[in-house]
């Protein structure tokens, strides 16, 4: 069924687990994290970017989460729409469907400048207002997304910060935390703590003066009842970048936030952890071998289905090791 974000954060955390939220932009995403969840029994968050909007289009989006709700009736799903931008997008999403709607007023609608605090307030506070009169959640951010190692915002394109942010900006405030929340009723709260989009995350694997997994103790210690969400989450496998190297590609060496990490910060009560470049890595790997062992094959489908395996790995891999395994 489909289920409102609060309903499963709420169940996450009278169980102390936390859920993967993976973004969804084609249809083998959506088989790969079904196929999963069914398998090891999980709830799933499925989301989509002003991106995958830009690429699929709302209404193929809806369908496709509508039709893995069908496929599998007793398997829990959020639909969520990730980093609105304006209280009008969150609306538009609202009306469509979705059970959840992130408003992330820590950027300017243009998506790029950084807010003031009242102007992510009054945003936030809007976007709570209507959402809750018709059951759907709401999750909000304080504080900027960016790397404490280069103060940069990730690679993706569309979500971000321009320019160069302070430790200040990038870090978020566990007492702003609660008169940000206090002041707009949100389900679910973002907060930075040195994660950031994308695969180019960490140029070493991160220890605590670049990752402040300790600064989520300090927040959920002040907001019981909201739920802390942790954005930039993928752990960017090594063994992936190894076959996208291998078969023609080229990335250079870069670190995602370890699953030890993740581990940590939902034993310190993060419930929603989000995830898109470790599915797109897999894929990419995936089609990259396939292509590259199959020298003669121009049938989609093949390669496609290596995808589909190689992202439904990845999520059984996290649906265990975040403890979401077992609970749908
Ligand atoms: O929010 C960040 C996601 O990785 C979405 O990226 O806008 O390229 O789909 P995207
Ligand atoms: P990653 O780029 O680390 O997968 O983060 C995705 C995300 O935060 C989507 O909102
Ligand atoms: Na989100
Ligand atoms: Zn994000």
């Amino acid at each position: 069924p489909l289920i409102s974000m609060r309903q499963l954060l709420d169940h996450a955390a009278e169980h102390s687990y936390g859920l993967p939220a993976f973004n969804v932009n084609n249809m083998e995403q959506v088989k790969a994290i079904m196929e999963a969840a069914n398998e090891v029994n999980s709830p799933v968050i499925m989301q989509a970017s002003a991106g995958a909007r830009k690429y699929a289009g709302s209404h193929f989006l809806r369908h496709l989460i509508a039709a893995a709700i069908e496929d599998y009736p007793h398997i829990p799903v959020v639909m969520h729409q990730d980093h609105g931008t304006s209280p009008a997008i969150c609306q538009r999403s609202i009306q469509l469907g979705f059970s959840s709607v992130m408003m992330d007023g820590s950027l300017m609608a243009d998506g790029k400048t950084p807010a003031s605090y009242d102007y992510n307030v009054d945003v936030t506070r809007r976007t709570v207002e209507f959402a809750h009169a018709c059951g759907v959640s709401v999750e909000g951010e304080l504080g900027v997304l960016g790397s404490l190692e280069t103060g940069q915002a990730g690679e993706e394109d569309g979500v971000g910060a321009e320019g160069i942010l302070s430790h200040a900006q990038m870090l978020t405030d566990p007492q702003e935390a609660v008169d940000f929340v206090n002041a707009t009723g949100i389900d679910a709260l973002a907060v930075a703590i040195g994660t950031s989009h994308g695969a180019y995350k960490f140029t070493r694997p991160p220890t605590g003066d670049i990752l402040d997994i300790e600064r989520i103790a300090k927040i959920v210690e002040l907001l019981p009842n909201t739920h802390i969400v942790l954005h930039g989450s993928s752990s960017v496998p090594q063994d992936w970048l190894s076959i996208i190297n291998e078969f023609g590609g080229d990335i250079p060496e870069t670190y995602g936030v370890p699953i030890d990490e993740i581990v940590k910060a939902i034993r310190y009560g993060v419930r929603k952890v989000n995830i898109d470049t470790d599915l797109r890595l897999a894929a990419t790997g995936a089609i990259r071998r396939s292509l590259a062992e199959h020298k003669g094959n121009f049938d989609p489908r093949k390669y496609l289905t290596e995808s589909i395996k190689a992202m439904k790995a990845v999520c059984i891999d996290r649906y265990e090791a975040f403890g979401s395994a077992g609970q749908a």
